[in-house]
Order: structure tokens, then sequence, then C-alpha cells
């Protein structure tokens, strides 16, 4: 089983097309954020999907009243992703107007430093929002192994758990799935790596180990 998610934050159409090609055998799905959607323009979502054939989550963690977030939402679901990673502590009708619109993905806690400052104290409301909306999943940080557990555990069955933070910011892939993640997310370690496909296949083969 892939549970391998590809953080694809460079900014150059062909560089992102490269690097999602030659890791895709090793991938889950291919996550898009900011920067690539900026260099390169909303269609690199469609030429992603086109050219791996895999799950494409766009991570704009959406923040906003209800009728922009489903604005936006619109065109990106339009644009062939099929998930969307958005924020809660907007509230819960933001969130509804991208559910409504397909697979959502919601930030429950954050891997950097400062996540401590705000998000982390409200965690278990955002648990609570995801056990009442069922969205396809959570965002938690492989940063903090205890707080997986700790989301896993007041989370609904069914609902994944997705961890960014592995590599760069310190987290260790094994360790975040035996507390109970479903997915690891990976940019950096992989995409800067002299030789992706390799790294890819590294963290993919630790991660079947588990
Ligand atoms: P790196 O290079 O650190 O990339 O492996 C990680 C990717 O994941 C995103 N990221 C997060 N997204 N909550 C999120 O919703 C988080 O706590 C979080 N931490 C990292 C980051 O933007 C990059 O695309």
């Amino acid at each position: 089983m892939r549970r391998l998610v590809l953080a694809l934050d460079v900014y150059e159409r062909d560089r992102a097309l490269e690097i999602a090609e030659c890791t895709a055998d090793y991938l889950w799905a291919v996550k898009v954020n900011w920067p690539l959607i900026i260099g390169s323009g909303l269609n690199i979502i469609t030429e992603l999907k086109q050219v791996t054939g895999l799950p494409i989550i766009a991570d704009l963690k959406l923040a906003d009243i209800p009728n922009t977030n489903r604005l936006i939402a619109g065109k990106v679901f339009e644009a062939g992703a099929d998930y969307i990673i958005a924020h809660g502590f907007v509230g819960s009708d933001s969130v509804e107007a991208v559910m409504e619109l397909g697979r959502t993905i919601l930030v429950v806690e954050m891997s950097h430093p400062g996540a401590r400052e705000f998000i982390q104290p409200v965690t278990d409301k955002l648990i609570e929002m995801a056990n009442g909306l069922e969205p396809f999943g959570v965002i938690a940080p492989a940063t903090r192994p205890e707080r997986v557990s700790y989301i896993r555990s007041k989370l609904k069955p069914g609902i994944r758990i997705l961890t960014p933070g592995v590599g760069a910011q310190g987290g260790r892939a094994g360790e975040v799935l035996k507390a109970g993640a479903d997915y690891v997310i990976v940019g950096r370690s992989i995409y800067a790596s002299e030789n992706p496909r390799a790294a890819a296949r590294k963290l993919h083969e630790e991660m079947t180990g588990v």
C-alpha cells in the first residue's frame, strides 16, 4: 500500500512534471501548494493528473467566507483536484462550502513551532468539527507524533490522518505511522534531493515495513 504524498513545492512547470513523473511509482498522491500554482498556473493540476495518473491534493488552506471558499474550490475541483485542504478556524459553514463541491481535508493542527500559539489550543474543537462534518481527512503534525496519537484517539474512525513535517522539518515517517497516521506528506526531502526517485523509494520502503 502506498502512503506517501509528494509535496511538490517548486515553481517551474517542467521541473514539477519531471519530479512527479519519476517519483510516481512510490506515491499515493501529489500535493500542490501555492508556490507551484503561482509559478505554473492552475492548469498544472490537470497536467500532473495526466502525467502521473495519481490523485491530486490542492493544499490551498482555504480560510475565507463560504462564498469565496466556494468560488475558489469550484475552479480548483474543475481543474482536476481530487482533494482540497481547508482551515477550520473560520467556521463550519466555510468548510461545508468546500465539502459541498468535493472531498476536503481539514487542518486540525500544524507542524511548525508557531502552531503552538493559536492552532494547538483549539485542536480539540477542530477535531469535534471534523467528527461532525466527516471530511475525507485531517492534517496533523508529523513533527509531534504524540499529538498524532492524541488526534487519532479523538477522531472518528474512517477519517484519515495526513501528516506533513517528515524530513526537512524533523519528523520521521515510521514513527508517525505507528502513531496513527494514514499518509505521510514529504516535500523538500524528495524534490530537493539529488535523486528524487531514490529519495521517494527509500521513504516508501521505510513506510512499507511499518
Ligand atoms: P516539507 O518540505 O516540509 O513540505 O516536507 C511540507 C509540505 O506540507 C505543508 N505543510 C503543512 N500543511 N499543515 C498543513 O496543512 C501543516 O502543519 C503543514 N506543515 C507543512 C507545507 O506547506 C509543504 O507543502
